[in-house]
């Protein structure tokens, strides 16, 4: 098992580095990167330039020193030709050929094609998904259920120890109007299971927030019902189990079909823990009172009259917010999950409350300095018009509908292909299709930018699609189908790489460990379609090219075909997308 060479490269450069110019140099950005033209090799690194300076040496007599010192680990000689110095001291670095012959055999006979996982975990937290009691999970939670699962399966994958919460909406003043409303209009619904459904509930959340909003008297009542229930009271808490419950049962079933696994750690959960935050930032003097709510006034925020903003963590009347609930939350996630880096999916529109939130921990110091807390955000959801995806009536789009949706378009597709195939056959590939559009859609796109839910281009065949790369995935195993071949008993100790199309797709290959460590850094699945994307090219080119089954390279080239089967296969699933081997 090795890791990508790009990490392995960084750190042999670092090394060299600091066996050349001093210990003091060990942390210095080794600057390696892989090359954008082929003519300055597979990688590079350029780290003289900037280290003139400091050394007030010529770039290129720095770039021979690092060269030199990169050379003290003869292992280096089996991975790469001599290195060359071009320009300003740019170290170019080209691959063997043996090396990659060697490391295709090696990826060949590994189902994780022989990445290694990481020597050191951490223990991450994904806290994705997130939708409302008593509302529809909507489009948003759909984007934070598909990225946080795809992000969540890269780290995995990579041997972290990964905790997936769903941070639920599962306490504060929706409860009260909602329990108030109820116990006027509908007590049934708070004794008995399933008195109600959740469409039902979700129109009574809106009619409960109407009265809130307009009967004073209601709005009093509604107060003392959060109250008690914050305070245990045993109807109110029974009511709310039974909504919960309810809604609970709905969101499963979404993430039953996206074949989702997520933990329910819901914002109730760190009820215990919000009086702490309080005495904490109390004690730290970070707490101060303003108009009778205890807030702290956060850095670099300000309203318009200039005055510093505060971050209300108690209001007047003893409740407390969203962002007082995600700083126990976050307390707690260090202290009692241990956890080093937590990533928080939502929406952009979240970025302020994730940053406010993180300043107070920081200055509450609560976050040490091995524990990276990030905001994963990302843009809309909008409607084929550019406009915000709505039905036609002008409804919000109920997740499950787009679900079926999505599987049925693609069922329409395989009848009218392949009416003669059973039906269980056609169900397969239209859940795997459909589904797989959908999630591949979404994670396809710069994650940052809003993104256009059509059902046309996700489900189109041609272009950087969820049914373009399953058909990739399928045409490559049918190679093998043809040809008769057991991909598992093909034994090579090094794939001969003989022509351009092979050497081109082999180095892709290799790369494959280099997305993914990407991805697990910086947090953009589209890289990984990216990634998949331009593989399913270079394979073509390859086959256009490369006779097979007939050739004299016949074993060799279908280890490629095998390899490449196993990459798109395994980097799918990455991205939770399902390979179908017919289709
Ligand atoms: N429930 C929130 C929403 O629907 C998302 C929660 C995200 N996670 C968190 N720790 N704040 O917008």
């Amino acid at each position: 098992m090795t890791t990508s060479v790009l990490s392995d490269l960084k750190i042999r450069c670092s090394k060299a580095i600091a066996a050349a110019f001093g210990e003091e140099y060990a942390k210095y950005d080794p600057a390696v990167a892989p090359s954008k033209d082929a003519k300055f090799g597979d990688y590079q690194c350029n780290a003289a330039l900037g280290l003139t300076k400091k050394l007030k040496q010529k770039p290129q007599d720095v770039a021979a020193q690092i060269i030199a010192n990169l050379h003290a680990d003869g292992s280096i000689n089996e991975i790469f030709e001599a290195p060359t110095i071009a320009g300003a001291g740019f170290i170019n670095l080209k691959l063997k050929l043996s090396y990659l012959e060697m490391q295709l055999a090696k990826m060949q006979k590994s189902d994780r094609l022989a990445i290694a996982t990481v020597d050191q975990p951490d223990r991450i937290i994904v806290d994705f998904s997130s939708p409302n009691i008593a509302k529809e999970m909507h489009v948003g939670h759909l984007r934070s259920t598909i990225i946080g699962d795809s992000i969540a399966r890269i780290l995995e994958f990579q041997g972290h120890e990964v905790l997936r919460l769903n941070h639920v909406g599962d306490w504060g003043t929706q409860f009260g109007m909602l329990i108030t409303y109820l116990r006027e209009v509908y007590p049934d619904a708070l004794t008995k299971a399933d008195a109600i459904a959740i469409g039902d509930l979700v129109e009574l959340y809106r009619k409960a927030k109407k009265r809130f909003d307009e009967d004073e008297a209601f709005k009093e009542t509604s107060r003392a019902a959060v109250v008690e229930l914050q305070a245990g009271e045993s109807s109110a808490k029974q009511a709310w189990l039974l909504l919960c419950e309810q809604s609970r049962r709905e969101f499963q079933k979404i993430y039953d079909v996206l074949n989702i696994q997520v933990q329910e750690r819901g914002e109730s959960f760190y009820n215990a823990y919000l009086a702490d935050v309080v005495t904490d930032l109390r004690e730290t003097g970070l707490l101060q009172e303003d108009q009778g709510a205890l807030c702290v006034f956060l850095e670099g925020f300000s309203n318009k009259d200039g005055q510093p903003l505060p971050l209300i963590i108690q209001k007047t009347d003893g409740g407390y917010n969203y962002a007082t609930t995600d700083l126990a939350a976050l307390r707690y996630r260090i202290r009692e999950d241990r956890a080093t880096r937590i990533i928080y999916v939502t929406d952009i529109g979240q970025s302020g409350h994730f940053t406010q939130v993180f300043q107070v921990a920081r200055r509450a110091n609560w976050i040490p300095e091995t524990v990276q807390t990030t905001h994963v955000p990302f843009g809309l959801v909008m409607g084929d018009d550019g406009k915000k995806f709505k039905t036609r009536s002008g409804d919000t789009v109920s997740l499950k509908s787009l679900l079926e949706e999505a599987i049925a378009r693609a069922r329409a597709d395989i009848e009218t292909r392949n009416p003669e195939a059973s039906e269980e056959f056609k169900q397969d590939v239209a859940e795997a299709v459909g589904l797989g559009a959908v999630k591949y859609a979404d994670l396809s796109q710069n994650r940052t930018s809003n993104y256009i839910f059509s059902f046309d281009k996700m489900l189109a065949l041609q272009g950087n699609t969820a049914p373009y790369m399953l058909y990739a995935y399928v045409r490559v195993k049918g190679i093998g189908r043809k040809g008769e071949i057991d991909f598992a008993s093909l034994n090579v100790d090094a794939v001969r790489l003989t022509t351009e199309p092979e050497i081109i797709l082999a180095k892709h290959l290799l790369q494959f460990a280099e997305a993914i460590d990407a991805v697990a850094e910086e947090l953009f699945p589209n890289r990984l379609c990216q990634y998949l994307f331009e593989l399913s090219q270079k394979f073509n080119q390859f086959f256009e090219q490369c006779p097979v089954l007939q050739a004299e390279e016949r074993v060799s080239r279908l280890s490629l075909c095998d390899i490449t089967a196993k990459t798109l296969k395994l980097g799918l699933n990455l991205l939770g997308i399902r390979v179908l081997e017919r289709m």
